[in-house]
């Protein structure tokens, strides 16, 4: 196969198996690149990536602009509280007028779901869906999956937990999309009214006991509760939660297996895991970060050979 099935990256669901194949042996060839003294390559020195951020980001933001520069491409970063959006401009104006500029890819994180879809039909760019809304977040669900093939050898075959909040996670959507396209078994844990009644649909597992799906899984990535995404009380208090879903060093110990840690991060420490847990050997939080510029240089590189 030369290339990808795709010309945007608006979703896993939108992958085929061999697309995420293929980005996870680029991956491995970058992430060789990226460790080495000479950390970049003049791949896309010819393509010009706007990176518009219309919502809050630190490690998705950092990632693409690290993967851009590794990759040789001009960039220019766009933040909506400091832009012309807070005047009323609409995502396609502002984003025409960047483009005017004679930008050839975008990469975009939006509040609204299906915003990088709406933009993919209505400017001439390859778009990167960095999350939107509660839908998806495609690069963190590779960079997930890649991280998960790294530790364990494969993801095929292998049980995922996905745990805490679900209804409102563009990154339990995607990874539960990636790990079935995969061949991975996946269960999704959570208060009951944290987890949407339509999931079962998805063919996933479903509990509301922390420490059954513990007991089942391979690994359990542990989701952080969106409070800004939450227009009603989902449960009494924080306090109660974590004593019902937050993932404590005790409970690990009690367990006795290799459990493989992971987290997309932002972590609420105390919340959904406890420091002991987050910094354990078992946590591999911080390579999913490391893995995440792999993975982002990867998408852009196959990407871009579509660039008009
Ligand atoms: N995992 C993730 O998307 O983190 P940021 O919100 O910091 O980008």
């Amino acid at each position: 196969m030369s290339g990808l099935s795709v010309k945007h990256l608006l979703g896993i669901k939108h992958l085929t198996t061999e697309d995420i194949e293929l980005i996870f042996q680029t991956a491995d060839t970058f992430k060789d690149v990226i460790n080495r003294p000479i950390k970049k390559v003049p791949s896309l020195r010819d393509i010009t990536i706007a990176n518009l951020f219309f919502e809050n980001s630190t490690r998705t933001k950092l990632s693409f602009e690290l993967a851009e520069k590794r990759l040789s491409a001009d960039v220019i970063n766009f933040s909506a509280s400091a832009s012309s959006v807070k005047k009323g401009e609409t995502l396609v104006d502002t984003v025409n007028n960047i483009l005017s500029m004679k930008v050839d890819m975008v990469v975009m994180r939006h509040p609204d779901a299906g915003a990088g879809e709406f933009l993919s039909r209505h400017v001439n760019a390859i778009i990167v869906n960095a999350g939107d809304g509660a839908h998806e977040h495609p690069t963190q669900a590779l960079l997930d999956a890649f991280s998960i093939r790294e530790k364990l050898g494969s993801v095929r075959g292998k049980k995922v937990a996905i745990i805490g909040d679900i209804l409102h996670s563009r990154v339990a959507l995607s990874n539960i999309f990636a790990l079935h396209k995969l061949g991975a078994e996946v269960m999704v844990c959570g208060p009951a009214t944290l987890i949407p009644k339509h999931i079962r649909s998805l063919n996933v597992h479903v509990t509301h006991d922390l420490r059954s799906a513990l007991e089942w899984c391979d690994v359990a990535n542990m989701l952080r509760i969106q409070l800004e995404r939450q227009d009603v009380q989902y449960f009494p208090t924080l306090r109660e939660y974590a004593q019902n879903f937050g993932l404590t060093g005790r409970m690990l110990r009690e367990l006795d297996k290799e459990l493989i840690i992971m987290h997309p991060g932002p972590i609420n420490r105390g919340v959904e895991i406890t420091s002991d847990v987050a910094d354990s050997p078992n946590a591999i939080i911080l390579d999913q970060v490391q893995n995440g510029v792999a993975i982002r240089m990867a998408v852009l590189y196959l990407l871009a050979g579509r660039v008009e």
